[in-house]
C-alpha cells in the first residue's frame, strides 16, 4: 500500500472542497475536486463519499463552495438567493434518501437562509454568507459530537458489560472519520475505549455487498493500530456463540421514535443473534438522528442499489461473479426493530432501552 494512507473523508477550506474516493480505498488515497452542488450528487449516489454524516456535511459544503463561487456575479435579491439556496439543497437531498442527516442538515440550512431573507434590508450576498458559515459550523459540530458519542458509549459498554478489563467489540459496516467528518460514532465508541486501554479485539464485519467493513473499518482499525479481526457476515453468529463476544456496537442513518433503526443491511441479523445469544447491541449516532416525524421504522424509505453490486465484484466495478441471468434485490439498509437494541448512545446521552437493569 506504500505511503501513508489518510483518514480524511472531508477537506475544505473556504471556496474549496475535495473528497477522499472511498471507492479507490484501501489501495490508493485521490481526492477528488468538488466545486458545485452537481458535483456533489455525483460523488454521493456513486459512493465516493458514504456514511450518514459525511454525506450531509459534504453537501452543505458543496453548496457553500458553489455560492462563493458564484456570489460577485449573482444578480438576484435575498429572496432570490433563498430561493435558489431551497432548490440547490433539495437537489442535494435527492442522492440518497434513507440517512436522516442529509435532508435534516438540508432543512436548518433552508430554514436558516429563507428567514433571514424576509428582512428588508438583507441582500443575496449576506444570504450566501450565511449558508457558507452554517456549513462550516456542520463541519465542525460534527466532529465534537463524535467524540461525545465516543465518551458516552465507551461509559455505557462499560457499565452493561461490567467489570471486565478488556473487551471484544463487534461492529458492522463504517462508521469511522470515513464516515463522518472526524473521528466517527460507533467506531469512535472503538477509537475511545481503545484510548482508555479497554480494547481487547475490536471485529468487523465485511459488510457485503459494497465492503464498507473489509475496506474502510478495517483501513481505519489497522491505522489506528487498534487489534482487530475481518470476519465474513455469515460468521457473526459463530463468534457470538463462540463467546468472542462481549457487546456490538453498530451506527445509524435514522431512528424513528420508537427507536426502530435503519443502518447497513444485515444490521438487524446481528441485532438478532444478539438478543438471543444474550448480548448487548448498541446504537451509536448523534442525536440529531432521531427522526420524530417518523413514527416507526415501517415508514423509513429504504434505498435499493444496483444489480451490479451484486453481481459484479468491486462494488459493480469489477468482473461478474454471479451466473448471468439471475434476479436481484440489493437493499442497501434494514431495519432494526427498537426493541433488540439495548440502548442508543448520542452526543446528548444514553438512551437506555430498559431503565432498570441500568
Ligand atoms: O451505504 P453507506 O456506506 O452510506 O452506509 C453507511 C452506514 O450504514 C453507517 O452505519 C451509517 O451511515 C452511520 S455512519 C456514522
Amino acid at each position: 500500500m506504500g505511503e501513508e494512507k489518510t483518514l480524511e473523508a472531508i477537506r475544505y477550506k473556504r471556496g474549496s472542497l475535495q473528497l477522499l474516493d472511498q471507492r479507490k480505498l484501501p489501495h490508493e488515497s485521490v481526492y477528488i475536486d468538488i466545486p458545485d452542488c452537481d458535483a456533489a450528487w455525483s460523488a454521493i449516489k456513486d459512493m465516493v463519499v458514504r456514511g450518514a454524516p459525511a454525506i450531509a456535511v459534504a453537501a452543505a459544503l458543496a453548496l457553500a463552495v458553489e455560492l462563493v463561487h458564484l456570489e460577485t456575479s449573482y444578480t438576484g435579491d435575498a429572496k432570490d438567493a433563498a430561493a435558489f439556496i431551497e432548490n440547490r439543497l433539495n437537489y442535494l437531498v435527492s442522492s440518497r434518501p434513507t440517512a436522516v442527516n442529509l435532508s435534516d442538515a438540508a432543512f436548518k440550512l433552508k430554514r436558516l437562509t429563507s428567514k433571514a431573507s424576509v428582512n428588508n434590508a438583507a441582500t443575496a450576498k449576506a444570504v450566501f454568507a450565511l449558508l457558507v458559515e452554517a456549513a462550516e459550523e456542520m463541519l465542525k459540530e460534527d466532529v465534537l459530537s463524535n467524540k461525545a458519542i465516543g465518551e458516552n458509549g465507551a461509559k455505557a459498554i462499560l457499565q452493561a458489560v461490567g467489570g471486565k478489563e478488556k473487551l471484544n467489540i463487534l461492529t458492522h459496516c463504517n462508521t469511522g472519520s470515513l464516515a463522518t467528518a472526524g473521528y466517527g460514532t460507533a467506531l469512535g465508541v472503538i477509537r475511545s475505549l481503545f484510548a482508555q486501554g479497554k480494547i481487547e479485539t475490536a471485529y468487523c464485519t465485511e459488510t457485503r455487498p459494497y465492503n464498507q467493513g473489509s475496506r474502510l473499518t478495517a483501513y481505519e482499525l489497522v491505522h489506528d493500530k487498534i487489534p482487530s479481526v475481518l470476519i465474513a457476515d455469515s460468521a457473526v453468529a459463530s463468534l457470538i456463540a463462540s463467546g468472542r463476544v462481549d457487546a456490538v456496537v453498530v451506527g445509524a442513518d435514522r431512528i424513528t421514535a420508537n427507536g426502530d433503526t435503519a443502518n447497513k443491511i444485515g444490521t438487524f441479523n446481528i441485532a438478532l443473534v444478539a438478543r438471543q445469544l444474550g448480548i448487548p447491541f448498541f446504537v451509536a449516532a448523534p442525536l440529531t438522528t432521531v427522526d420524530t416525524q417518523i413514527s416507526s421504522g415501517d415508514e423509513i424509505v429504504i434505498e435499493e442499489r444496483s444489480k451490479a453490486e451484486l453481481t459484479h465484484a468491486f462494488g459493480g466495478a469489477g468482473p461478474e461473479v454471479a451466473a448471468p441471468g439471475i434476479g436481484v434485490w440489493n437493499p442497501a439498509f434494514d431495519v432494526t426493530p427498537g426493541k433488540y437494541i439495548t440502548a442508543v448512545i448520542t452526543d446528548r446521552g444514553v438512551i437506555w432501552k430498559d431503565e432498570k437493569t441500568h
